[in-house]
């Protein structure tokens, strides 16, 4: 992911049917923070499956940042956080990813100190910290937020009873981290339920932390120093799943997927089948086929898991633009969460948005056109817009794409598209 990533575009000629076998890769919303707890413990953590994708790439930064040693070895990354030296994320660190937020616990628990600026990431509309820092302040922390930065010393922090007034992603699994460096024990009610959760507290449970609970809204952490290294297998990208399940939905055609949980994926296969698709599940696999004629979906509201996943609401918009009837879809979770939707209706596509309701009605077809990612997730819906229209379609700004897709070109071509990705030619030599 060298220089001349924003001006990378990818092609896609529509109308090929995909079919064939996918491993889907490691879950981005897993391993994210999964490299912000592995500086807990003062030795080596190895990561099976880590998905190559930059904002993996930011959190190394950050690592390395903190003197922290991190090397791929095939597959696996493996970091070494006995050096660790410094509690601060600079400001240019900070906004590559919002996810970058997550350190804030985990160098809390670990050091004591932290000072880092507010994380970056406002694509989705305002995505504020204020749970996260509650629930840090709640357990002792003094947090001061002085200019756009946080300066914060938890010296003796003490576990409690903290209610999230909703159940966040992020501050669940800050406040999580947090209380791994506190004395006794927290409780954490209202927690969020998403599977990347579970991952998290296998990882943690995997050094010696004691955490139980998470999948469920109670989650209880006894504070404690991780007490020795440990390897973890990232678990599957349910939302790449999803991805690529919408595309052959779309598409048209027979697709399995390796490696997916398929209770993960519950409420998009539920969609799917709705629209029309047959689905047959077995273990550690899904199979998904499609005449390619969907019709609507009903209402698809998105809501926090084991809710339809607001990050698979733009690739399942995307498979309908073409189906028989009108999906609506009521958008929960972000305020600005429709970006994908301009760009889509260049391509041809009937949806009307009015506040955090989309109406998607089927056209007849969709035209190829050159669009840009707004979002990942909007970027991901043009992949499979692109895929269900005539002619070409030509998507720029895939630096979106690849934070959280490791390879969308090399997946879908093996599953049949016509994709390519057009690089700049090299800079000319002055
Ligand atoms: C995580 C996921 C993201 C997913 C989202 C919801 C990662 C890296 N990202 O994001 O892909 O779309 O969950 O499933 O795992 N909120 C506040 N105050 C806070 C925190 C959140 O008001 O302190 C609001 C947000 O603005 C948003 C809602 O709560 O409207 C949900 O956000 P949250 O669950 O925290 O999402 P993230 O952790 O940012």
């Amino acid at each position: 992911m060298g220089g001349g990533i924003h001006m990378s575009h990818i092609t896609i000629q529509g109308g090929s049917r995909l079919e064939g076998t996918l491993a889907v890769q490691g879950a981005k919303n897993s391993v994210l923070p999964i490299l912000a707890a592995a500086i807990l413990h003062p030795g080596r953590t190895v990561l099976r499956g880590c998905p190559h994708l930059s904002d993996v790439e930011s959190s190394i930064r950050i690592l390395r940042h903190l003197g922290c040693r991190v090397d791929w070895e095939g597959g696996d990354l493996v970091i070494d956080a006995s050096g660790l030296s410094r509690w601060d994320i600079p400001d240019h660190l900070m906004r590559e990813m919002r996810s970058s937020v997550v350190f804030l616990g985990s160098i809390l628990a670990r050091t004591g100190w932290a000072e880092l600026s507010h994380p970056g990431g406002c694509e989705l509309g305002p995505r504020p910290i204020d749970m996260h820092l509650s629930a840090l302040r709640q357990l002792g922390a003094n947090i001061r937020e002085e200019g756009g930065f946080l300066r914060c010393t938890a010296q003796h922090m003490t576990g409690r009873e903290i209610t999230l007034s909703m159940p966040s992603v992020g501050a669940t699994e800050n406040a999580m981290l947090a209380a791994c460096g506190a004395q006794g024990e927290t409780v954490l009610v209202n927690a969020a339920r998403e599977p990347e959760i579970a991952d998290l507290q296998a990882f943690l449970c995997g050094m010696g932390c004691q955490v139980k609970g998470a999948g469920s809204s109670t989650i209880c952490i006894q504070g404690r120093q991780p007490t020795h290294d440990v390897c973890h297998t990232v678990m599957p990208d349910r939302i790449v799943a999803a991805t690529y399940l919408a595309a052959a939905a779309a598409a048209g055609g027979e697709i399995e997927l390796r490696q997916i949980q398929h209770s993960h994926l519950s409420t998009v296969t539920a969609a799917l089948h709705a629209a029309g698709c047959q689905i047959y599940s077995g273990p550690g696999q899904t199979v998904l086929r499609s005449e390619g004629r969907l019709h609507s979906a009903g209402t698809v509201r998105t809501a926090p898991y084991p809710g339809f996943p607001t990050d698979a609401q733009a690739v399942l918009m995307a498979a309908l633009l073409r189906g028989q009837g009108a999906t609506v879809f009521v958008e929960n979770i972000f305020e600005n969460r429709y970006r994908h939707v301009d760009e889509l209706c260049r391509m041809g596509a009937d949806i009307s948005v009015a506040d955090r309701v989309a109406v998607v009605t089927g056209v007849p077809r969709l035209y190829g056109a050159d669009v840009r990612a707004t979002d990942l997730r909007g970027g991901a819906a043009l992949l499979v817009a692109g895929l269900i229209a005539d002619g070409t379609t030509r998507i720029g700004d895939i630096h979106h794409i690849q934070r959280g897709y490791e390879d969308p070109v090399r997946d879908l071509a093996a599953l049949g598209a016509d994709i390519a990705l057009e690089e700049p030619p090299p800079a000319a030599h002055q």
